[in-house]
């Protein structure tokens, strides 16, 4: 089985190389090249491909990614709203992907970026580093004691959670199907979440629902001096609204891994350039928004689960087994 392996960095490879021998008779080629309308038809020859969350997949591309056979999307990760489903459905292409390939490291990322915006942590590396021992400007606030508040607390969602606890924090959570066997924390509506967190951490998928659920309405809810975190997706956050929120003072702290407007730059060297968008300059020129770009699954344990599970995909797919994997509409 031969699967064209999109938008691959060294570091993918590195893991995938690793334990392709124990998926014997399914092999990749990586190419550079992200997966968009004019580079789908490049899978040409192949029975699969395999993308990113920064992949557009999207109805023409699909379309063309039929129009070269292509049977099965591998998606290395565990979202896919950047698939056209129903289109890929039409055709019978079955999308699988890699769910919950390491909660922890997105949820110790999150608590990282709550962390590091709070207590200024890179602005003070910087700093030190030009021998300004001084203090100014980095003042932040203990945790221990104060309010969590998790919304979606799916497998992240209750590592976030799990995390905030043993920082002493209360839990409380929001979700639209409630797992009620967790004993440590409260489940809440979503404005009450709002009102009361020191702490809101989004966990939650981006689906129609949930698009922009942060805006100016839900802001005005929250607590003054609240600390906003998001690793999930960057459309969950109508960034003007946050960027009007921040120069409200409402936001102790912001840290974000995903934003709108990510997919062209995240995971490329973007130093030498002059980037047309200025909303990330703008979110970035405040010295409370600490940003990463769409790393927290970035850890060892992770990368191996991911490639892992998506060569099991693979080979469930090739043998006709069960796909326990598959995306549905
Ligand atoms: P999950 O599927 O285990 O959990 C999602 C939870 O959100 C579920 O409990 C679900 O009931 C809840 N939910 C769905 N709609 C909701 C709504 N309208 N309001 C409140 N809750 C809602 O997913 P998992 O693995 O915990 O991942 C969460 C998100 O994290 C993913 O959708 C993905 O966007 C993001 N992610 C980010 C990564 C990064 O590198 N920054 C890496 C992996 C995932």
């Amino acid at each position: 089985m031969k699967i064209l392996f999109y938008g691959a960095k060294d570091y993918d490879q590195q893991f995938f190389d690793k334990l392709a021998p124990k998926y014997p008779g399914i092999t990749f080629k990586f190419i550079e090249a992200n997966l968009y309308e004019e580079t789908a038809s490049l899978a040409k020859g192949y029975d699969g491909i395999c993308a990113f969350v920064n992949a557009d997949i999207s109805t023409p591309v699909v379309n063309v990614l039929h129009d070269m056979g292509i049977q099965v999307i591998l998606m290395r990760c565990a979202g896919y709203n950047n698939v056209d489903l129903q289109t890929a459905a039409k055709y019978g292409i079955k999308i699988l992907r890699v769910p919950g390939y390491s909660p922890e490291a997105v949820a110790e990322h999150a608590m990282a970026l709550a962390l590091t915006a709070n207590r200024h942590t890179h602005k003070a590396y910087i700093k030190c580093r030009e021998n300004n021992f001084a203090l100014n400007g980095l003042m932040g606030v203990n945790l221990y004691q104060k309010t969590a508040g998790i919304v979606g607390t799916g497998k992240i969602g209750l590592a976030m959670a799990r995390i905030c606890r043993g920082f002493g924090m209360r839990v409380i959570a929001y979700d639209l199907y409630p797992n009620n066997e967790l004993d440590f924390l409260e489940y809440v509506s979503l404005d009450e979440l709002l009102s009361t967190s020191d702490l809101i951490s989004l966990h939650c998928p981006l689906t129609a629902e949930t698009h922009h659920l942060i805006n100016a309405s839900s802001i005005a809810k929250m607590k003054d001096g609240v600390i906003l975190v998001n690793t999930s997706r960057g459309g969950l956050i109508k960034t003007e609204d946050l960027i009007a929120g921040i120069r409200d003072h409402k936001f102790y702290a912001v840290g974000l891994d995903v934003y709108e407007e990510e997919s062209d730059l995240v995971y490329e060297d973007m130093s030498e350039r002059i980037l047309q968008s200025s909303t990330i300059q703008r979110l970035l020129s405040f010295p409370n928004v600490a940003m990463t770009s769409h790393q927290g699954f970035f850890t060892e344990e992770a990368l191996t689960n991911i490639a892992e599970t998506t060569l099991q995909n693979a080979v469930d797919f090739r043998d006709n087994k069960k796909l326990k994997n598959e995306v549905r509409l």
